[in-house]
C-alpha cells in the first residue's frame, strides 16, 4: 500500500470509530430481548453481617498485577482526536482507583504514527495495568513485530485479542475471513513478548469456542458476553441506519451462561467477565461464578468524553456498590465471596410481596 492509500485508510478507519461512538451514545445498541442473566441469581444477604465496611479489602491480582478492585475499563476506542480524550479521562480515572484498563484496537496506529497519541495515556496512569488491542482477523505472523512496538510505546503490559466474527460479518467491508486465525492465536500467543487475553466484543466466548482454545497458551479470557452492547446492532445502525437483521443483532452466548461454560471447559484459566456488567451487584455475581476480574465498557463512555471527574464519579459508584455487597453478603475479601454459593432465584423468591 502506498502512503497515499494508507493515509486514505487511516482516515477511514478514524471515521468510522466516530460513527461508532455516536452509535453508542444515541442509537438503541443494546440487546432488545437478551439478557446477561445475572439477574436469575441473588446474592445471600446475611443480615448479621460482622464486617465493618471501611474495611471490605476488593484487592486481587490480575495477569500479575496488583488491583486495588476487581475491576478494568472494558476496550474502547482509539485514533480520532475525540478517544484520546475518551483514552484519557478514563486511564486518569483508573489510576485514582486502583483499577486496570483495556485500550480500543490499535489497528490504527500500526499504520499511522500520528495515532500513537490517542493510546498515549501512561503518563497519566503510571501505575495501572494496562491492555492493548487488536482484532484476531487482523493477527498475522508478519504484523507481531509492529504490533510489539505498538505495545512498547505506549507502555502496556499485554494485549487483548478481539475475536468478532459477527461484527466484521454485518460491517461494511468487514474482515469476514477467520481461516487459520486459531492458529494464528496459537502462534502469537506462544511467540509474542506479552501475555495474551482473548476476548469478544458482546456476543460472548463459551463452551464451543473454551473447548478450541484447550492447549493455546493465552494468559486469560475475557467472555464478554451478549445482554449488554451488541456489536452486530452497532454495525447495522452505522450501515443501514436500521437493524436489518434483528435476528443476528441478538444473538450470543448471554454473559452468565458464557462465564459458567468457560469456567467449566477452562477451570484454571484467568477469566474477565463482561458484556452488559452495570452494577456493583452484577460484578459480585460475576465473581462468585468463576470470575477473576470484571470489565465495563459503554457505560463510561458519555462520562469518558465529558470529565475525568465524570468518568471517576461512575466508576467510583460502581465499586463502592460493589463493596457493599461483600459487606452483605457477611465477608471481607474477593476469595471469601468466591467461596459462597450463589443460587438461582425460584418463581416464589422473585415474586413481589403483596
Ligand atoms: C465505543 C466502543 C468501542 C469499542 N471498541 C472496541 C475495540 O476497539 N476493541 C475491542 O476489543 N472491543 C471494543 N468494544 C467492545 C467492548 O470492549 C465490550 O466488549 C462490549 O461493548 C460489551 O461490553 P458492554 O456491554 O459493557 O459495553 C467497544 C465498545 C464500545 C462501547
Amino acid at each position: 500500500m502506498d502512503q497515499r492509500s494508507d493515509r486514505g485508510t487511516v482516515s477511514s478507519m478514524a471515521s468510522r470509530k466516530l460513527r461508532h461512538i455516536d452509535a453508542c451514545l444515541h442509537g438503541p445498541v443494546s440487546y432488545e430481548t437478551v439478557t446477561t442473566g445475572f439477574e436469575r441469581y441473588r446474592l445471600p444477604y446475611n443480615a448479621l453481617t460482622q464486617t465493618s465496611l471501611g474495611s471490605v479489602d476488593l484487592g486481587t491480582t490480575f495477569l500479575g498485577a496488583r488491583l486495588r478492585a476487581p475491576v478494568l475499563v472494558g476496550a474502547m476506542t482509539g485514533g480520532a482526536e475525540l478517544s484520546r480524550t475518551i483514552n484519557r479521562n478514563l486511564a486518569e480515572a483508573a489510576q485514582k482507583l486502583g483499577i486496570g484498563m483495556m485500550l480500543g484496537s490499535q489497528r490504527i496506529m500500526l499504520d499511522d504514527d500520528v495515532a500513537t497519541a490517542s493510546f498515549d495515556v501512561r503518563e497519566l496512569a503510571p501505575d495501572i495495568l494496562l491492555i492493548g488491542n487488536i482484532g484476531l482477523a487482523q493477527v498475522s505472523g508478519t504484523l507481531v513485530p509492529k504490533l510489539a512496538a505498538a505495545l512498547g510505546r505506549i507502555g502496556a503490559d499485554a494485549l487483548a485479542v478481539h475475536a468478532n466474527p459477527l461484527q466484521e460479518a454485518m460491517q461494511d467491508n468487514g474482515d469476514t475471513d477467520f481461516s487459520g486465525s486459531l492458529e494464528r492465536l496459537h502462534r502469537l500467543a506462544a511467540e509474542f513478548p506479552y501475555p495474551v487475553l482473548l476476548k469478544e466484543v458482546g456476543h460472548g466466548i463459551g463452551a464451543a469456542a473454551a473447548e478450541r482454545l484447550r492447549g493455546v497458551p493465552i494468559a486469560a479470557v475475557d467472555v464478554a458476553g451478549a445482554g449488554g452492547t451488541s456489536w452486530a446492532r452497532v454495525e447495522q445502525l452505522v450501515r443501514y441506519g436500521e437493524v436489518r437483521f434483528p435476528a443476528i443483532a441478538e444473538w450470543g452466548v448471554p454473559t452468565a451462561q458464557a462465564l459458567t461454560e468457560v469456567r467449566a471447559t477452562l477451570p484454571g484459566m484467568p477469566l474477565v467477565a463482561s458484556g452488559g456488567i452495570r452494577t456493583g451487584m452484577d460484578a459480585a455475581k460475576a465473581l462468585m461464578m468463576g470470575a477473576d476480574v470484571v470489565a465495563l465498557a459503554r457505560p463510561l463512555l458519555a462520562p469518558a468524553i465529558e470529565s475525568p471527574a465524570a468518568a471517576l464519579d461512575v466508576l467510583h459508584g460502581f465499586v463502592e456498590e460493589l463493596r457493599i455487597c461483600l459487606h452483605g453478603c457477611g465477608v471481607t475479601d474477593v476469595d471469601a465471596l468466591r467461596s459462597l454459593p450463589l443460587n438461582a432465584q425460584t418463581d416464589k423468591s422473585t415474586r413481589k410481596y403483596e
